[in-house]
């Protein structure tokens, strides 16, 4: 407690504005004033989720954000366009491995939390090609903390308390169980099958590493498969939404009998920001829907959906379900045992799967242009490539 130059005295300054870092002239006072400001740096914030959490986060007396992303093919701006001229938005482009640019904006904004979405998220690019993978999800990270850390180091001690590094990983981190096996739990041993869930496993252990090592306050979540608005159409949900209205073959893998467990984009972001808020340092949180789901009944579903928004085609959509070659590695079944975050923090998912699914269908009829402009260019040349073989 010490007297500050404005002559208030506080257990910690709560100047949450300032944004420049000026030494404390008040008597006795050694302290370097690194204040932090009342935001929160979001990664990978113009992709499905991090767009998604924006959004719902960005309500009057909120933080500010700063969304930092490298905009790949799967970010797009376009998701934010509500709010992009919000005084207390500020998206900045950029890769999380570009460490003096992170470094840059950390001194510049100085957030009082990171919640860390960037990654490359999609198993079956992971296969064709691991690379981007390494270097985002795990050298990315890896560069990302080091930054905060040293961030961080330099906050003054209430300041380094209240701090958190919320780091949003998956489920898949956890292997494949088998049709009897129980839900994966929080303390499940890490069993990743595909290039993808080992990267963001290694990511959850560098996270772990610097909780248990240097006291960095983390929190991370580990969640099932999400569904809702601007999730790129690669992804089954949306892919089959986009087919079945075009009368294109919806390809299932395999035997169409793998387990998923899904949960509405909306409850993830709500999950997200209670970790936030109240969740433990150093702990995790697995986070699903109590929703697990043959991918063949997903599919049947957003035919008859289809066929009842849009109107029947000559036959119906489900006459469109083509059986494919397996992905290769392919995880049986994912289900999560939420219990934890709904006993400690009290979340737990509003939406059910047949309201959510509607809406993510209705969603994706209505908004032709998103559709239009995400799936040009790079997205035609994925499909031609993968699903030709
Ligand atoms: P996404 O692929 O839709 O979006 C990823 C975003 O990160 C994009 O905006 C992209 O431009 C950005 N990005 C990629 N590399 C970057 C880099 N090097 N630097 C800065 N930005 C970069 O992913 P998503 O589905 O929104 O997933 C977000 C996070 O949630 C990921 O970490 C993913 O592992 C995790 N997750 C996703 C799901 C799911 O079902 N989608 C489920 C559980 C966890
Ligand atoms: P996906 O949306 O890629 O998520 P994840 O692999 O991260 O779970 O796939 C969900 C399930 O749907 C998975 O079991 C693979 C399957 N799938 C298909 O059957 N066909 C497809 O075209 C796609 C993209 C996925």
């Amino acid at each position: 407690m010490h007297q500050h130059e404005d002559g208030e005295t506080r257990p910690f300054c709560l100047q949450l504005k300032v944004r420049e870092t000026r030494g404390c002239k008040a008597a006795g006072c050694l302290h370097f004033h690194n204040h932090m400001e009342n935001s929160i740096l979001v990664t990978g914030g113009a992709g499905f989720i991090g767009s998604n959490f924006i959004l719902q986060h960005l309500q009057p007396d909120s933080a500010s954000i700063i969304n930092l992303d490298k905009l790949t093919y799967a970010g797009n701006l376009q998701n934010l366009e509500a709010i992009e001229s919000d005084l207390r938005y500020e998206f900045v482009h950029g890769d999380i491995a570009d460490r003096g640019l992170v470094k840059g904006v950390l001194e510049r904004r100085k957030p009082r939390a990171i919640v860390h979405f960037a990654a490359e998220s999609h198993v079956d690019r992971s296969i064709r090609g691991p690379d981007d993978f390494i270097r985002t999800n795990v050298d990315g990270t890896f560069a990302l903390l080091e930054e905060v850390r040293a961030y961080w180091g330099k906050l003054e001690e209430a300041e380094k308390t209240s701090f958190r590094f919320l780091h949003v990983s998956t489920d898949e981190v956890y292997g494949s169980l088998g049709a009897g096996d129980p839900a994966f739990s929080e303390s499940t041993p890490y069993a990743p099958n595909s290039p993808y869930a080992a990267s963001k496993a290694a990511s959850d252990h560098l996270v772990r590493a610097y909780h248990h090592t240097y006291g960095l306050p983390t929190l991370t979540t580990n969640c099932s498969n999400n569904y809702g608005r601007f999730q790129f159409p690669e992804k089954l949900i949306p892919l089959m939404i986009l087919n079945a209205r075009d009368g294109k073959s919806l390809p299932v893998y395999g035997d169409g009998k793998n387990v998923r467990d899904w949960l509405y984009v909306e409850d993830h972001c709500e999950a997200i920001a209670t970790v936030l808020a109240r969740g433990k340092v150093g702990e995790t949180y697995n986070i699903g829907g109590w929703n697990e789901k043959r991918n063949i009944d997903i599919v049947e579903t957003i035919c008859d959906i289809v066929d009842e928004i849009a109107g029947r085609t000559e036959t119906p959509r489900r006459n469109l379900i083509t059986f494919v070659k397996d992905r290769p590695g392919h995880d049986r079944r994912y289900a999560m045992d939420a219990t934890k975050i709904e006993r400690a923090l009290g979340w737990k998912p509003k939406e059910t799967f047949e309201s959510g699914i509607r809406k993510t269908v209705r969603w994706y009829l209505e908004h032709e242009e998103w559709v239009r402009a995400v799936t040009s260019g790079s997205y035609r040349q994925w499909i031609e490539t993968h699903y030709s073989v």
